[in-house]
This record gives C-alpha cells, sequence and structure tokens, in this order.
C-alpha cells in the first residue's frame, strides 16, 4: 500500500522544490491548477513557491506519495489590520498531482490545516471552489463545510466562458454563531 504523509514546510530543497513544481505542472495540465489555467515554466512556479513561503501569514503544506511531494495545500491568515476578521482564515491553493488522487492525500492536507488553524485560536476558515470540481466539492461537504453562495462569474475559462464558483466556510472552534448583528442567523 501507497505511504501517504502531509507536513507543513518552511523551506523546500532543491529536490523538494523540483517535485511540487512537477507536481503543480501536472495538476494545472489535468484542469486544477489553482488558478493557473496553462503551466508557467518551472522558473516562474520556484519564485511563486518561494514567495508563498515568505509572505508572512501564509503556510504551505505538502502531501507526500512513497516520499514525493505530489499536492499541497496552503493557510492564509488575515493581515494585522483586519482586526474585524482576526478569527478568520482560508485555506486555498489545495491540488493533488492526477497520479497520486485517490490516496487520501487532499482530505489529509485539508485536514492538517484545519488542524493548524484550529491551533491558532481561529474559529472560522473559509474556501472557494470552482463549480466543476465535483471531486473537491463532494471532500469540503463530506468535512462538514457549508456551501453559503455561489458566484455565478467565478472563473473564466481560455475559451472565454465563465463558471460558476462555490463558497463555503466551517467553523473549526465551537458551535455555530448566534445571530449577526444584522439579527439574522448566518445560511
Ligand atoms: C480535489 C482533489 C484535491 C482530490 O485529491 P485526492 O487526493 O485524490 O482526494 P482524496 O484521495 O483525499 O479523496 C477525497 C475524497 O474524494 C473521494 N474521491 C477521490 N477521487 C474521487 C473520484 N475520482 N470520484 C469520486 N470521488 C473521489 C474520496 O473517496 C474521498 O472521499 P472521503 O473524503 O469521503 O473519503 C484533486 O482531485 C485535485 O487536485 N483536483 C483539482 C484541483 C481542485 O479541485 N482543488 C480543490 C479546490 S481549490
Amino acid at each position: 500500500m501507497a505511504e501517504t504523509a502531509v507536513a507543513e514546510i518552511k523551506a523546500l530543497s532543491g529536490r523538494e522544490m523540483n517535485e511540487l513544481c512537477e507536481a503543480t505542472d501536472s495538476a494545472i495540465e489535468a484542469g486544477g491548477g489553482f488558478g493557473w489555467l496553462t503551466p508557467p515554466s518551472h522558473h516562474v512556479l520556484e519564485s511563486y513557491y518561494n514567495g508563498v513561503l515568505l509572505v508572512p501569514g501564509r503556510s504551505l503544506f505538502v502531501g507526500r506519495l512513497d516520499g514525493v511531494i505530489a499536492g499541497s495545500a496552503q493557510l492564509f491568515r488575515p493581515t494585522r489590520n483586519n482586526e474585524a476578521q482576526a478569527a478568520v482564515c482560508i485555506l486555498t491553493s489545495s491540488f493533488v498531482s492526477p497520479w497520486a488522487r485517490g490516496h487520501g492525500l487532499a482530505r489529509m492536507l485539508t485536514e492538517a490545516v484545519e488542524e493548524t488553524a484550529r491551533e491558532e485560536g481561529f474559529g472560522m476558515i473559509n474556501l472557494d471552489v470552482r463549480e466543476t470540481q465535483d471531486v473537491a466539492i463532494a471532500l469540503y461537504e463530506n468535512l462538514g463545510y457549508i456551501h453559503w453562495g455561489t458566484h455565478p462569474l467565478y472563473a473564466r475559462l481560455p475559451d472565454g466562458s465563465w463558471v460558476p464558483g462555490r463558497f463555503y466556510y466551517k467553523i473549526l472552534i465551537g458551535e455555530t454563531p448566534g445571530p449577526t448583528a444584522s439579527g439574522d442567523a448566518p445560511a
């Protein structure tokens, strides 16, 4: 049976960077590359991941299958000026390379991000996903994410067509909050 592992990573060795770029590249080719529609050069991907490691408030998690990096996810924390959303973080840029799918890595990555967020005291996590990503939608809904809205013009594809996107939240600490300041219960 394949060996799976997930960890937050603060620095990437040359080999790890190469594996992560390869994994990203193949996920983009397969149509699920967190924004990228066509794979950029490895040089651009390397700059991107070096940036992710440097930016305050971002954490990079990687998933390994048999020791090789095959996917990742990121945790975004609010900026310090955003006091009103200090308890709210974002799970983003989650993907698993096609060759490594179906081994539970996406679930493990999601749970690892949630666990870190919870440990840091974040009460709420948000994410969004293209409506065409059926597997991701099923994964998040099975993990208890609440679909609160759909943006009809979420992303534009190379052929010029628009696809909707779903927006989710999950309470990480405590119960679903009571009425909002407007007096309405959350959806
Ligand atoms: C969505 C994605 C991350 C899933 O990765 P994965 O490692 O194969 O997922 P897992 O093995 O952890 O499986 C997650 C769940 O989906 C189910 N699943 C996996 N592959 C499936 C498939 N082809 N069809 C239906 N269900 C599937 C699993 O049974 C599992 O269900 P469970 O959590 O109830 O046990 C991966 O397909 C991907 O990168 N897709 C493109 C990018 C994307 O959609 N990213 C997420 C939003 S940004």
